[in-house]
């Protein structure tokens, strides 16, 4: 079966050709094609991605990344070999989701295909279990996922525990109570006046303060890291950075020093490092997690990574983590999950904030 996935939840627009067959229980996918066209420089000057540009962006580029996509493919663009269309149908921003939805809709008409909705955070959970994201049409079974699984997913707009039960059967235990832990470094970026994604950024100058031993004055609090509950909060950190920004000693211009800069990136870092990690322990021992994955934009940051594997490693079981590549938003894991077909009536991770497709 060729499925082709589109996504374009926030400010990536994305399309994927994948295959995939099973035999003998084994369940094999190939990557044709993928593509991500990322929208950020664009965003950069609002801090934040904005809704209506994302979606006039989308609309704009879907039929010229879909031509090359098939190009790619060796496939003609009036009747390809696809069987399906999977389309991120939530949760995301949604002007943003319709244009994939609607584009999805008008393919389906004129190639005679079915549509299958997908759940983009279950597109990163699956992403993570992919072999290798190189679209070079090599066979590869899936990674084998011990169950019960816990899914960490970590993006721009989500901070979840998720337990699996297998893949489709998921039940979110803790949740962030107001901003996504990628949310907050994009704001703690922006009030430092470093651009537009933030995570990257303070990626880079955390690693630097600790290169150069550059540690900060202030220490930030680690919210809810000793709350017996699996939720989270990332809005009192931000407000912490902001209260620190007010506080520090300024150049005669007005500015932050660079030491300044760098040494809270890096407390900011270890605050969100600490409180990620603690809370995955909790949920690993509570729901005698025999696997963890990680998905969302966020699982790029090198520092968390290393410390996903020692928790890993501590409790001897095994990590998924995406390729740095798609650990950020991308199509192949939505192709991926809509051939899984994983859309059954006990599926509880359900897309909100989106109308549903055909409403
Ligand atoms: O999953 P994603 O691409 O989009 C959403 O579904 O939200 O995640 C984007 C988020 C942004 O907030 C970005 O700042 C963050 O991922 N991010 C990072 C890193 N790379 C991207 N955060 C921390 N460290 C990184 N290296
Ligand atoms: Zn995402």
């Amino acid at each position: 079966m060729v499925i082709l996935g589109i996504e374009t939840s926030c400010d990536e627009t994305a399309l994927a050709l994948i295959e995939t067959r099973e035999e003998n229980g084994v369940f094999e996918c190939r990557v044709i094609a993928s593509l991500i066209h990322s929208q950020a420089e664009l965003h950069s000057p609002y801090g934040g991605v904005f809704p209506m540009l994302a979606k006039r962006e989308h609309e704009k580029n879907l039929p010229i990344i879909l031509e090359k996509l098939l190009v790619e493919a060796h496939l003609s663009s009036d009747k390809p070999t696809i069987n399906a269309i999977a389309v991120t149908e939530g949760p995301g921003l949604e002007p943003a989701l319709w244009t994939g939805i609607v584009f999805a809709q008008e393919l389906s008409k004129k190639w005679n295909v079915p549509v299958l909705p997908v759940n983009h955070m279950e597109g990163h959970i699956v992403g993570s279990l992919l072999t290798s994201d190189v679209a070079d049409g090599t066979w590869q079974p899936l990674k084998t996922l011990p169950t019960p699984s816990l899914a960490l997913l970590i993006s721009g707009g989500h901070t979840e525990l998720v337990s699996i039960e297998k893949i489709g059967l998921y039940k979110i235990i803790g949740r962030t109570k107001d901003d996504a832990v990628g949310e907050a470094f994009d704001k703690v970026a922006r009030l430092l006046g470093l651009p537009y994604p933030g995570g990257p950024q303070i990626s880079m100058l955390a690693h630097e303060a600790r290169e150069k031993n550059i540690v900060s004055l202030v220490t930030l609090p680690r919210p809810m890291i000793s709350s017996k509950d699996l939720d989270f909060s990332f809005s009192g950190l931000k407000t912490a950075v902001l209260y620190a920004i007010r506080g520090a000693e300024k150049t005669p211009d007005g500015k932050l020093s660079e030491n300044f800069i760098s040494g809270l990136c890096r407390e900011f870092e270890d605050a969100v490092t600490e409180t990620l990690t603690t809370k995955l322990r909790v949920a690993i021992e509570d729901t005698g997690a025999q696997s963890i994955i990680i998905g969302g934009g966020v699982a790029a940051n090198i520092t968390l990574r290393d410390q996903f594997e020692i928790i890993a490693s501590e409790y001897g079981i095994p990590l998924f983590m995406p390729s740095k590549h798609i650990s950020g938003d991308n199509a192949l894991m939505i192709a991926l999950a809509g051939a899984l077909d994983t859309s059954k009536p006990s599926r509880t991770l359900k897309a909100h904030g989106t109308k549903k497709l055909g409403e």
